[in-house]
């Protein structure tokens, strides 16, 4: 696999001083994972066939086999198979056009490469951080935490999605997921979801499914590649129905451009933008709904406030932001991946693997 071509951190431990005495999850950051091209220009079923060449299939099977075995009930799995290739016509594309040709190349059921696509949306457990420095500028870094961390850290790769050669977009993900969670559109927005479990979730999504709701991987997705700035990014993740709850935490490149939105399937349940100069610099957004404290079983939202503050507005780099994001629990045993990113600068779109062992 390629390098990814970043240097490590710089001025790690000038920065570790804010928070001095804090536990760091691990002290030391994890590589960078493989970055990979996909064109946009070649159809949907061939443009994922350069990037899956790299990777062991069995091994890729294997993952999916697990994941879908341990994550989805008996009867999903049921109807599934009998409704896939029924379903295959109402999904969106590019979506359902690459499933296709990742199964086709894998040889995986349509049924199983549905599936894993699908399966991820529950149970994720995450954080994200949109925050503005005393410049203006806009920060925003998000931790991935998952279960089957000791498969998907070796599956985790950043793809620039180029259209004409360009980078069109960025995104991080596991090989075979083609929805995003974690994504940048170069000089306009960055985006990153969280799960809002709401219960039920599988009964839900199939139902929202056949209704052509998005999943919300694929609407973070398709977002990132249509929406041209911060303000229409907002309004499509706010109004476009899902197939389940979720937080969307969008960044802008300039003040005040910082978001996180409450979803119901429908629509928005709220909106909850920064408000520097009300003091409100940052927003922390875990998998609890803002307004409700967070339950004391599962609290990562105090200590990332505490990790902020301590290091200030006139402080905030993404260098901080990714100090933040390791600080123990905000850092925790099934954090898979941590992001930095800020779309004023695309360059410094950084992902690091946590946990590797
Ligand atoms: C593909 O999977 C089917 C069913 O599991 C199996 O019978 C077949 O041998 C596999 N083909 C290849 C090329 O691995
Ligand atoms: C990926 O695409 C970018 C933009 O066209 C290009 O600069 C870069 O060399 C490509 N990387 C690889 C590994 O092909
Ligand atoms: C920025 O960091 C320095 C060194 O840690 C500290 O002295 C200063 O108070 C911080 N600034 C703010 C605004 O917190
Ligand atoms: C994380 O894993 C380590 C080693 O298995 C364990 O000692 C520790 O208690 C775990 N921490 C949490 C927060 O679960």
């Amino acid at each position: 696999m390629p390098a990814a071509g970043r240097g490590p951190l710089r001025a790690p431990l000038l920065l570790l001083l804010p928070l001095a005495g804090a536990a760091l999850c691990p002290a030391a950051p994890g590589p960078a994972p493989p970055r990979f091209n996909v064109s946009l220009d070649a159809a949907p079923a061939l443009r994922w066939l350069p990037v899956l060449r790299r990777y062991d299939p069995a091994a890729v099977r294997a993952a999916v086999a697990r994941v879908v075995g341990d994550r989805v009930p008996s009867w999903v799995r049921a109807l599934l198979r009998e409704a896939a290739l029924a379903l295959e016509p109402r999904l969106p594309q590019p979506f359902a056009g690459e499933i296709r040709g990742l199964c086709d190349a894998l040889n995986l059921s349509l049924a199983d490469g549905l599936l894993v696509n699908l399966a991820y949306e529950s149970s994720a457990f995450c954080t994200s951080i949109v925050a503005q420095d005393s410049r203006g500028g806009i920060h925003h870094g998000r931790n991935l935490d998952y279960p089957f961390g000791d498969i998907l850290r070796k599956l985790t790769l950043d793809v620039q999605f180029l259209k004409n050669g360009q980078v069109a977009f960025t995104g991080t993900t596991f090989i075979g997921y083609v929805g995003l969670w974690t994504g940048q559109r170069p000089h306009e927005f960055t985006v990153s979801g969280d799960e809002r479990d709401r219960g039920w979730w599988w009964e839900n999504a199939i139902a929202a499914l056949f209704q052509r709701h998005s999943p919300i991987s694929w609407l973070l997705r398709t977002t990132l590649s249509e929406a041209e700035n911060f303000d229409a990014a907002v309004y499509r993740l706010a109004k476009t129905p899902l197939i389940a709850d979720v937080y969307y935490i969008v960044g802008g490149t300039s003040s005040r451009q910082g978001v996180v939105i409450t979803r119901k399937r429908g629509g928005p349940a709220d909106i909850w933008p920064l408000d520097p100069l009300n003091g409100a610099w940052f927003r922390v957004e875990t998998n609890y709904d803002h307004w409700k404290p967070a339950p004391k079983s599962d609290d990562r939202r105090t200590p990332a406030i505490k990790a902020l503050n301590a290091i200030g507005q006139a402080n905030l780099t993404l260098e901080a932001l990714f100090q933040v994001l390791s600080v123990v629990p905000v850092c925790n045993n099934l954090t898979i991946y941590t992001t930095v990113m800020s779309a004023a600068n695309p360059d410094k779109y950084m992902t690091r693997i946590r946990n590797l062992s």
